[in-house]
């Protein structure tokens, strides 16, 4: 059912900033911080002016609700974030319009259906045994994890296996780095006021098209081979193949192959690899949870499928609601309207952010607290207490068309390597204090979050008890 909107004349509130770039600079300083204190000044719909750019902050799950949900036809990705991501993706699903954008969701969504991801489960639990092979050695050696690094090459791992089947553990430094390297110079050029590069290609930062490069020689050489001498290798390149031949008006063509490969490796990769790490860190401040949680591991069996996962699902969603990876999500209206009591021209961008949103201090009781029971059911619903209108209250993975795809991927993903790590070790945040979120195209930690490990099975049954 839709609801008309009546057009409101109301200009809506919001911090004034400087005479060129507007808030600009406060953005750029730190934006977390920013778009918090705005909301907590002037509510539920703050203006923002970046130089020439107006911007609307929504932030009520009725406004989100509107935006991306229920009158998603009237607000499109033609961004400033899109356009710049358009750079390394093409024209795929993360950067596509209208019947092209439709193209590529028809024949990748399906990929992703909780049927076709049972394939992968042998797949992504032998990436995590082969990196718990290695944490046995450090824990032995006592030495430390370095627990990005860990999570982006356990994701990594897990993605090149899942997505094309062959050898390419050789690449794997490369792609890693590669990626680091396009989402770092992508995010710089969102925030930067002027971006050359955007009109001139050719003035991309050599290492930006030096990881391009990398990237393409890599996943062309793949599909070749594979067009060359076809296989059902049981990979999603041999999903996106048979669908393509499934429906020959809509085959891919070797470009909008790679322009798919590169978006799912862009999309999923670091999104995936920083939720877990920001799992660790949750959990290891919070004995009680961590205590949850072993117990909860201890007792499942090893390789029982249906198993109460219960515990683990609730940590992983309140991890994604202190930090979801994909911070802010950007549409641009396409004709005047209005959200809350405020107009909002044409043409004008408007801004959710699912972390502020998701400390709303209306929907969520302590807010700034990692309190997985709010997730008791584990169906990822918010406080119940807390009444209607908390569907769109809590959305790590976007709501309406364009919710991720990737979904129970990252899901199985991440509660299968926080049961299996628990249930071997017990883990300890070494410099607590300097691990702050650090806003990118994904929400990043500073450079190291170091573990020590300590295998539980050396000290105790069940449970962590520190005692
Ligand atoms: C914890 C991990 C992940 C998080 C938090 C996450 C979050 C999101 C969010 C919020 C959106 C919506 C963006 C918007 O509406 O503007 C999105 C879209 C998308 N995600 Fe994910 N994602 C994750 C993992 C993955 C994985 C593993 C894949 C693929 C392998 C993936 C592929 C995509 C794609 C292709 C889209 C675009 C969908 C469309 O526009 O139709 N994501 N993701």
């Amino acid at each position: 059912m839709t609801w008309p909107i009546t057009q409101s004349s109301r200009v809506a509130p919001g911090p004034s900033g400087g005479w060129t770039f507007g808030v600009l600079r406060s953005f750029q300083r730190d934006a977390l911080g920013f778009l918090t204190e705005a909301t907590a000044t002037y509510g539920d719909v703050v203006r923002l002016q970046f130089g020439p750019i107006t911007a609307h902050l929504v932030n009520h799950p009725s406004h989100v609700e509107q935006v991306l949900v229920r009158c998603s036809p009237e607000f499109d990705k033609r961004t400033r974030s899109v356009s710049k991501i358009r750079a390394t993706c093409g024209d795929s699903l993360l950067s596509s319009e209208g019947r092209l954008w439709q193209k590529h969701r028809r024949i990748m969504q399906p990929l992703f259906r909780d049927k076709e991801l049972a394939r992968y489960i042998g797949t992504i639990e032998d990436a995590i045994e082969q990196m718990l092979r290695g944490w046995r050695v450090t824990a032995g050696q006592g030495e430390p994890v370095d627990m990005i690094h860990a999570m982006m090459g356990l994701t990594l791992n897990i993605a090149t296996r899942v997505f094309f089947d062959c050898d390419i553990d050789r690449h794997t430094e490369t792609i890693e780095h590669a990626l680091k390297d396009i989402l770092t110079d992508t995010w710089r050029r969102v925030e930067s006021p002027v971006d050359l590069a955007s009109m001139f290609p050719m003035l991309h930062r050599k290492a930006f098209r030096r990881a391009i490069a990398d990237l393409d020689a890599i996943v062309y050489e793949i599909i070749s081979e594979r067009r060359h001498r076809p296989r059902d290798a049981g990979d999603l390149l041999s999903r996106l193949l048979d669908a393509n031949q499934a429906t020959s008006d809509q085959q891919l063509s070797d470009r909008e192959l790679r322009d798919a490969v590169l978006t799912l490796l862009l999309a999923g990769h670091e999104t995936t690899a920083n939720a877990l790490t920001w799992a660790f860190c949750c959990i290891s401040q919070s004995l009680a949870a961590e205590k949850r949680i072993c117990d909860s591991v201890s007792m499942q069996s090893v390789g029982c499928d249906h198993q109460d996962d219960s515990v683990v699902t609730s940590a992983f969603y309140e991890t994604l609601r202190l930090y979801p990876s994909i911070w802010i999500m950007e549409r641009r209206a396409l004709s005047h309207t209005t959200i809350g009591d405020y107009r909002i021209p044409r043409g004008s961008m408007v801004l959710i952010s699912p972390y502020v949103l998701h400390r709303h201090p209306q929907f969520w009781h302590k807010p700034d607290e990692f309190l997985p029971d709010r997730f008791v059911d584990g169906s990822g619903h918010v406080e119940p207490d807390l009444g209607i209108q908390t569907r769109y209250a809590y959305l790590p993975f976007g709501a309406g068309p364009h919710r991720c795809i990737g979904e129970p991927l990252a899901k199985y993903v991440g509660v299968r390597v926080l049961t299996r790590v628990y249930r071997e070790f017990r883990l300890r945040l070494l410099a607590a204090h300097t691990i702050r979120p650090i806003p990118g195209i994904t929400l990043r930690h500073g450079d190291h979050v170091r573990f020590q490990l300590q295998r539980r099975a050396e000290h105790e049954g069940a449970g962590c008890d520190r005692s």
